[in-house]
């Protein structure tokens, strides 16, 4: 198949292994962007107060579905924070119970709503021990807090520090690397035999560390873990279009109301539900790897999570004139600034 004739492409159903859905009026106003395109995600834990137990996840599951669109088939997949006073066997009951897919860990301070996070990987070793033993999977936001160390150095500081030691104490630990944003978390992951993969953005596919800064500072354009140099995201490019079935796609879209991300402090996050399929079909076309999209969207995540492959379809249509996403989304909570990826998108998702 030639990039320059596919016009059209059918994919099975995408998921998405990484996704902020938050609550309330918020929830309701983003989940149908999700759920319209997406058959599944991995649902972050970090509200205010967190998920925490097992019985916070079957509630917020329920908050989800309640505010679901009913023509919409969608299932949110829960994960548990874990916290220092996390219980091994709530844990285990959960994964039992076939309700929670992954275990979340935050570094403390890495990140929004990451106080509750843990500051000692000791605390929490019999948990780990536990969900190395169960065989579910521990997802990683791969940042270390030290303030000595430089905010484009965390991740790589991070493996060195943190990741690395800790899967070598317990080798069985299946590890999500997620939003992997430099090269460096590319190679580490591409040198693991086994127990490890990575989630990449799409926004990190898109932009470097230019986007933030270059003729003013754009606060649309800041997500933890923040952009990288160029480099770095070719690195990405190249591991979400290379088929290896270690990446997958997390789009981390995370929504702010634009008050909290235009203002002297700004929030973290960048969202992209809405646009995600054009985006990455976009990328894809750019790389010459539309025939290996399916795989970093729809097959190599349930693999990873040990989930069947969704039997449903999607069509996109890459369409001559481009498409017009809204600028902004208006939720209950006020308005959210959609991605934009500084390019015109022709890839519309027309039978979902
Ligand atoms: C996320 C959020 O707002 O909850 N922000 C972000 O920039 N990605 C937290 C996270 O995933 O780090
Ligand atoms: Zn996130």
């Amino acid at each position: 198949m030639s990039a320059e004739q596919t016009t059209h492409l059918t994919l099975r159903r995408p998921d998405d292994w990484h996704l902020h859905l938050r609550d309330g009026e918020m929830l309701k106003g983003v989940l149908p962007d999700t759920s319209r395109h997406f058959a599944r995600a991995i649902i972050m834990p970090n509200l205010v107060p967190p998920v925490v137990t097992t019985e916070d996840a079957a509630a917020y599951r329920a908050r989800i579905l309640a505010v679901l669109p009913k023509e919409h088939r969608f299932t949110p997949l829960m994960t548990l924070y874990l916290t220092e006073q996390t219980q091994a066997a709530d844990v285990a009951a959960g994964r039992a119970s076939g309700l929670i897919t992954a275990v979340k860990l935050y570094p403390a301070g890495a990140t929004t709503n990451s106080h509750g996070g843990v500051r000692d990987l000791d605390k929490v070793m019999p948990v780990l021990e536990k969900i190395a033993e169960i065989g579910l999977p521990l997802c990683v936001h791969g940042e270390v807090t030290t303030p000595e160390v430089d905010i484009f150095d965390r991740e790589a500081v991070f493996i060195d520090t943190v990741l690395d030691p800790l899967r070598r104490r317990l080798p069985e630990l299946k590890v999500t690397m997620e939003h992997v944003t430099t090269q460096d978390g590319v190679e580490y992951i591409r040198a693991a035999d086994r127990n490890l993969a990575g989630s990449i953005t799409t926004h990190h596919l898109i932009i470097n560390r230019n986007a933030l800064l270059v003729g003013g500072i754009r606060p649309h354009y800041y997500c933890l873990p923040v952009a990288k140099r160029e480099v770095h995201r070719l690195a990405l490019r190249a591991a979400a279009t290379s088929g290896d079935p270690r990446f997958f796609l997390g789009t981390d879209s995370a929504p702010h109301v634009d008050p909290l991300k235009e203002c002297g402090c700004g929030c973290a996050g960048i969202y992209t539900s809405i646009n995600t399929m054009s985006c990455l079909a976009h990328v894809f076309e750019q790389e010459n790897a539309l025939d290996r999209l399916e795989a970093f969207t729809s097959l190599n995540g349930p693999a990873w999570y040990g989930l069947p492959a969704n039997e449903e379809r999607i069509t996109l249509h890459r369409r001559e004139a481009p498409l017009a996403f809204p600028a902004k989304i208006e939720t209950g909570a006020g308005p959210v600034t959609v991605f934009d990826p500084m390019f015109p998108l022709h890839w519309d998702v027309v039978d979902a």
